[in-house]
């Protein structure tokens, strides 16, 4: 079975063809990013106009890379909720509008979900064995979720403010190094200790066991920047960006640290209080090579730890919502009958 998933959640206009739900045809991702970057952040406007702009090239692409044409299409897999409204509907009415002319079955997908299914991808299924417990991180979300089967989700524990990936996102805003945060913030880590700065490691009380928060951790980085900018204001300076290059680093990797071990700490928590047969790491935060190693050598040999086989499967793209929809019991929606939604509870 042929799926083509569409994915415009958030910044990036994403097509791909895969066959049963394992096998990546075509993977095409056009990314405003550059255009957010200016911004520091997201602009919901700007993306949906990218969107439009992009949407029908990135759907041309995707089927021709994969070297199919309408009728080796069995599906439409489309991402509708949770994300940017203006964002989700230039996906959903693109999508519903090729289900009604190709007359194709339309499965709409949650974006959550789409980035569990994201460790299916170029994996033989078969190695996947349930129960798994998966931390999801991304800019926009940060759960833990245990699966038991198919579309079979119980949501442990959430972000009650901040996702990891937003997290890295501000910090790299408040240092003046550009956006998306997480993949320069960990190379600026690399290069800085991670004892410089004792930031906090909030890991909540016993109610909120498995519940994440960081914004209290962004405002202390941001109170120690304060502080470290005060008395150091050289002529001209603008922003934090006065702060010298070494120190940057150090609070990057400090930052850095503290993030990961909140995570990992909660993780190997549930893995040793759940009865489960592996670990995944799933959405943006997962292409961070420190977590993968920290969760690794915490987490009990035993037990399976798996990634997306690429980085691009752990940041937006549209080959996992082909996937999800693959293993989605519901397969024959009718077009007129999807709804787009900025929330929507993962097992709803
Ligand atoms: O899954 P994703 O593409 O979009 C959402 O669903 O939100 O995740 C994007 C997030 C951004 O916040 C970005 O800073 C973060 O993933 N990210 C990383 C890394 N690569 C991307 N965070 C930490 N380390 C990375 N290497
Ligand atoms: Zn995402």
């Amino acid at each position: 079975m042929r799926i083509l998933g569409i994915e415009t959640s958030c910044d990036e206009t994403a097509a791909a063809v895969v066959e049963n739900g394992t096998k990546v045809l075509s993977n095409v991702i056009a990314s405003s990013v550059d255009l957010h970057a200016q911004t520091g952040g997201v602009v919901p406007e700007v993306a949906a106009r990218e969107h439009i702009r992009q949407i029908s090239p990135v759907i041309d692409k995707a089927l021709s890379d994969a070297n199919v044409d309408w009728s080796d299409i069995d599906a439409i897999a489309v991402t509708h909720a949770p994300g940017l409204l203006t964002s989700l509907l230039v996906g959903v009415n693109t999508a519903q509008s090729l289900a009604y002319i190709h007359k194709k079955p339309l499965i709409p997908i949650h974006h959550i979900a789409a980035h569990i299914y994201a460790n299916f991808l170029e994996r033989d299924e078969k190695e996947i064995d349930f129960p798994v417990l998966i931390l999801t991180i991304s800019g926009g979300h940060n759960e833990l979720v245990l699966m038991k089967g198919h579309y079979d989700f119980e949501v442990i524990g959430e972000t009650l403010d901040d996702a990891a990936g937003e997290a890295f996102d501000k910090i790299a805003r408040l240092l003046d190094l550009g956006f998306p945060g997480g993949p320069i913030i960990s190379e600026r880590a690399e290069k800085g200790s991670p004892d410089s700065f004792n930031f906090p490691r909030p890991m909540l009380d016993k109610e909120n066991k498995y519940n994440f928060s960081f914004s209290g951790l962004k405002s202390a980085v941001k109170r120690e920047v304060d502080k470290l900018t005060e008395n150091n204001t050289p002529e001209g300076a603008n922003g934090h960006s006065r702060l010298r290059g070494g120190m940057i680093n150090n609070i990057s990797a400090s930052f850095q640290s503290a993030v990961i071990d909140v995570l990992t700490e909660k993780l190997v928590m549930a893995a040793d209080e759940f009865d489960i047969k592996a670990v995944h790491l799933a959405g943006g935060v997962s292409a961070n090579q420190l977590l993968r190693k920290t969760v690794r050598e915490k987490l009990p040999k035993e037990i399976p730890l798996l990634w997306p086989v690429k980085n691009v499967y752990c940041t937006d793209n549209a080959a996992m919502v082909a996937a999800a929809a693959y293993f989605c019991p519901q397969k024959n929606r009718g077009w007129e009958k999807v709804e787009v939604h900025s929330q929507l509870p993962l097992s709803s």
